[in-house]
């Protein structure tokens, strides 16, 4: 079983050394490793069981190191950078010849962002390195906002856990690719898209091609199904009453104002008074909970499709199945 650390120097120094570490950022645990060792970073897929077409984001711990990973910063970047970094926001761009193509998955571009969870930046500064880490969950399953939730999921497979408490945001960070003429957003996270609009102007949406398998889709991370527990998930309107289905086990998640008749194994409200920022934070936890709560069926209400609920929507309809 791996074991849990605080000790940041000696995680750092196993991620100099080619080891894989999993840490704490302020959306969820990233599984990490040297970005620019491609033995280092295979070992990623291989523990994840990820398919390499799948790209990895690349984390920095300031503005100065970026230059490293990237070729060019473009001023809509800049922009971006000096109000949304250290936070949410992966920004795809021209990368390095420094950064593997099994980083990328062979794309000229390379996600990066610079984390806002202080022991992800003391780690990443003391490391030295950028460092190329998805969220560490076996492929396609929920993603880990614990430490506890990592080990469960692939202890054994890593090198050391850093212990950071639990994650503040609590959805992975939207992705924006500035590859493209006109900014494109491969997916909804932690920073909203109206924000970004505020600031940079029309962004365009990237939508999955159902017709198309998943290699072939705009952003790995748009695979249909992803995000996903073992039981079976229903998502339903959010101002619908929520009524369990006769004969079955059913569990209900929900924002908290939501109605609902009937009897339920088991409710999971997210937050109270439907803030979407504690919503966001308490979401893939209470997924887990529901997951391994022996039920046959977990029943979502939608969120209100503003701000962080966007995201969180996404995640439910990758989810359900
Ligand atoms: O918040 C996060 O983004 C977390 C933490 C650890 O930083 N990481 C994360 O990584 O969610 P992951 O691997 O679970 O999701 C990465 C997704 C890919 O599936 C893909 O959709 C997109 O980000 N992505 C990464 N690099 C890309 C690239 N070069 N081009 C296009 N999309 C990319
Ligand atoms: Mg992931």
């Amino acid at each position: 079983m791996t074991s849990f650390t605080t000790n940041i120097q000696s995680a750092a120094e196993l991620l100099r050394t080619g080891h894989l570490v999993a840490f704490p950022t302020e959306t969820v645990y990233g599984l990490g490793a040297d970005a620019t060792n491609p033995i280092a970073v295979a070992r990623i897929f291989e523990a994840k069981q990820r398919p390499t077409f799948d790209p990895l984001i690349v984390h920095v711990a300031d503005i100065s190191q970026v230059d490293r990973v990237v070729r060019e910063f473009p001023e809509t970047a800049r922009l971006l950078a000096e109000v949304f970094w250290p936070g949410p926001l992966t920004l795809v761009l021209p990368k390095r010849d420094c950064i593997p193509d099994l980083v990328t998955a062979g794309l000229p571009g390379v996600g990066i962002r610079i984390p806002r969870h202080p022991v992800a930046l003391e780690l990443l500064k003391i490391a030295g390195c950028p460092v190329a880490a998805p969220s560490a969950n076996p492929f396609g399953g929920i993603s880990p906002t614990t430490a506890q939730h990592v080990a469960d999921g692939l202890g054994g497979k890593v090198d050391c856990i850093v212990d950071g408490g639990p994650c503040e945001v609590g959805l992975e960070s939207t992705v924006l690719s500035l590859m493209t003429e006109r900014p494109l957003l491969l997916r909804h996270g932690g920073c909203p898209v109206e924000d970004i609009k505020r600031l940079i102007g029309a962004v365009e949406i990237a939508t999955s091609d159902a017709t198309q398998d998943d290699a072939a889709q705009p952003a790995p991370g748009m695979l249909s199904r992803h995000y996903a527990p073992g039981t079976r998930l229903i998502v339903i309107p959010h101002n619908q009453t929520a009524e369990p289905i006769a004969g079955l086990r059913c569990g209900l998640l929900t924002a908290g104002k939501c109605r609902f008749s009937g009897r339920f194994a088991r409710i999971d409200t997210l937050c109270d008074d439907e803030n979407l920022q504690t919503c966001a934070a308490n979401f893939f936890a209470a997924m887990r909970t529901l997951d391994s709560s022996d039920l046959d069926v977990i029943i979502a209400h939608e969120f209100p499709a503003h701000g962080l609920g966007v995201a969180l929507n996404d995640r439910l309809r990758r989810a359900a199945h």
